[in-house]
């Protein structure tokens, strides 16, 4: 059984990039090495009672200690005590050993994620993870070895979603190639992190300041135009419109294609019922949440006709 752990972690770095993006690393080893790639984390910014709420963000990566030595939290005693809640998927082994940190990158957009970065080390917050069935759930685990090649399709902050499934793939021997979009080359974080592990990295900027102009929908249509008979399978995180082009691409073309959904969510547990989406079924069936079955999802089970983010 794969667990999730309810902690108080140490920030042990948070540090700013381009375009209003940090990349935050916590001190969590029993998170860290309980995550598996396409899984998220709810951050609780402690003692900010206007933001009640725990913010869903994407495990970025999961890493051995970085040689900064974390202080722990003020309230460290309260840690063993902690409430660890099993979830439903069972554990499986990563291909590094004993990772300490999980990073998160992030975008400024609102009030908790302005102060989320002004965290320093020595900070604590609340964090509860790993959530979520991840891109390599069960039923998904052969699809990737099934494809000739596996194509990652990021928008915007939709990357951090994809590190980890990029670098099991290729530890795995599976190619693939990085499809990436954002409004500007500032909101182009994470290419060189990528680089490892991927083929070829396309990029494109709504504003043409790097790569293709418009949207990254465009050169991968082109890429799969021009690749008819081969088998892909499509790994995409981003905005609802542009996980609903890649569906369509996809189907258009005949490929498999795993969405990865950035819906807003109260609880992150299953509980609020506030990230629902509409899936293919009947009665209760017609709706699945991305926190408990998701954030992953067979495309070709969505019902993409309009968007559905409740206001919570
Ligand atoms: C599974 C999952 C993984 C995510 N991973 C990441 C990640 O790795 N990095 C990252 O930066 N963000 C990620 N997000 C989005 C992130 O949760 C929101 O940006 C964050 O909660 C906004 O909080 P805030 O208080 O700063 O903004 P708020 O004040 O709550 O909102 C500010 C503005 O952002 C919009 N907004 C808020 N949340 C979302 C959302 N989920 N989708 C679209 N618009 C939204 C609001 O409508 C509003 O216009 C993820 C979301 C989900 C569900
Ligand atoms: S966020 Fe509450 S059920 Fe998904």
């Amino acid at each position: 059984m794969a667990e999730m752990y309810d902690e108080i972690v140490a920030v042990t770095e948070n540090r700013p990039l381009t375009g209003g993006h940090f990349l935050v690393s916590f001190y969590a080893p029993r998170q860290a090495q309980a995550t598996r790639p396409g899984q998220f984390a709810m951050v609780r910014l402690l003692g900010q009672s206007d933001v009640l709420l725990r913010r869903p963000m994407s495990i970025y990566d999961v890493a051995a200690r970085d040689g900064i030595e974390p202080r722990m939290p003020r309230n460290a005693s309260t840690m063993r005590g902690q409430s660890r809640i099993a979830s439903h998927r069972s554990k499986r082994r990563r291909g590094f050993e004993s990772p300490e940190i999980i990073r998160m990158l992030y975008k400024i957009v609102g009030r908790g994620t302005r102060l989320m970065a002004e965290l320093k080390p020595g900070d604590s917050v609340g964090l509860a993870a790993p959530l979520g069935q991840g891109f390599f759930a069960e039923e998904r685990e052969s699809l990737a070895e099934q494809a000739d090649h596996v194509l990652l399709v990021a928008g915007g902050i939709g990357i951090a979603a994809l590190l980890m499934p990029a670098r099991e793939l290729a530890r795995a021997g599976i190619g693939q190639d990085l499809f990436f979009g954002a409004r500007s080359r500032a909101d182009l974080v994470g290419v060189s992190d990528f680089e490892p592990w991927v083929k070829a990295v396309t990029l494109a900027t709504e504003n043409g300041s790097r790569g293709h102009r418009g949207y990254i929908t465009r050169p991968l249509a082109n890429y799969l135009e021009r690749r008819r008979g081969r088998r892909f399978l499509l790994m995409v995180c981003g905005p609802w419109g542009m996980l609903r082009a890649s569906a369509e691409l996809a189907k258009k073309y005949g490929h498999l294609c795993l969405v990865s959904m950035e819906n807003r969510m109260g609880c992150g547990l299953g509980v609020c019922l506030g990230c629902s989406i509409r899936v293919e079924g009947t009665g209760h069936e017609a709706y699945s949440r991305v926190c408990t079955e998701g954030p992953v999802f067979d495309a070709r089970r969505v019902v993409w006709d309009r968007e559905e983010i409740p206001k919570i």
